[in-house]
């Protein structure tokens, strides 16, 4: 079994779930921080991505973000947000996704995010380069903050963390977004389409297999403070390379 295959496979079936279910009752729930939800749909496309990876892979351990970890017998781990976006996915604005990530020995070394309303794909392994839907994707060759179109994350309940840095960029850079898929928003620079995109506060689901992907697509990848990026760091910095020292030093780190 190919893990790269078996993640992009997995993730459009997972896509599919998601949107026979997005017409039908959510069952919307916060999950104890304002504006962290959660509904049927997160946890029915979790259930079957772990069917899928553990029929596929049965020795691999599994960390997802709605079941949370289950050990297995190898070096292998999925790391999986089964959903990503899910306030996006219940108002009906499609910048949503499914994010699988494969590690081995302890580092990610595959990775598939599927936005199945948009119909994208973005993929990577190490060393052999980035994808959507197939095709070789690369970062924008744009050099600096004020040609820029970069993106940011933050829970509504975090939002004094990040509040100041999006309005200094927002002084800076030619746009900023917001556009509440974390695990997109990275596939988005690794597209071109973003510059760069920074978060603090996010979880290895929402980082493991766009981290990989942006790498792969020439992107540089680190911590907002510039440190080494790991996917359980919380923090991530994530541009086209070019424009990262000022992007580093446009951002500050609120405790
Ligand atoms: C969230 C999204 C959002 C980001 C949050 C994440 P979820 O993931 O990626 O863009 O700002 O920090 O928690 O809850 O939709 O899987
Ligand atoms: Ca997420
Ligand atoms: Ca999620």
């Amino acid at each position: 079994m190919d893990p790269l295959q078996t993640a992009i496979d997995t993730a459009r079936e997972a896509g599919a779930l998601l949107l026979r279910l997005a017409g039908g009752p959510l069952e919307t729930r916060e999950k104890g921080v304002r504006g962290d939800l959660v509904t049927v749909a997160d946890r029915a496309s979790e259930r079957l991505i772990v069917e899928r990876l553990l029929t596929a892979f049965p020795a691999s351990a599994i960390l997802g973000e709605e079941e949370g970890a289950r050990g297995g017998t190898s070096d292998e781990r999925w790391i999986v947000d089964p959903l990503d976006g899910t306030t996006n996915y219940t108002h009906g604005y499609p910048f949503y996704c499914v994010s699988i990530a494969y590690e081995r020995g302890g580092e990610v070394v595959a990775g598939a995010i599927h936005a199945p309303a948009l119909g994208e794909t973005f993929a990577a392994s190490r060393g052999a380069g980035a994808t959507r839907n197939g095709t070789p994707i690369s970062v924008s060759q744009t050099s600096t903050i004020g040609d820029s179109l970069v993106c940011t994350g933050f829970m509504p309940a975090k939002y004094e963390r990040n509040g100041e840095n999006f309005a200094r960029l927002s002084g800076i850079a030619q746009a900023v977004r917001r556009d509440g898929s974390a695990a997109l928003d990275l596939a988005y620079v690794a597209n071109g389409t973003f510059e760069a995109f920074w978060e603090f506060d996010l979880k290895a689901w929402d980082v493991a297999a766009g981290g990989l992907i942006v790498r792969e697509a020439g992107g540089t990848v680190t911590a907002i403070d510039g440190s080494n990026f790991a996917i359980d760091a919380g923090s991530i910095l994530a541009s086209n390379g070019r424009i990262h020292a000022e992007m580093r030093a446009a951002l500050r780190v609120a405790r």
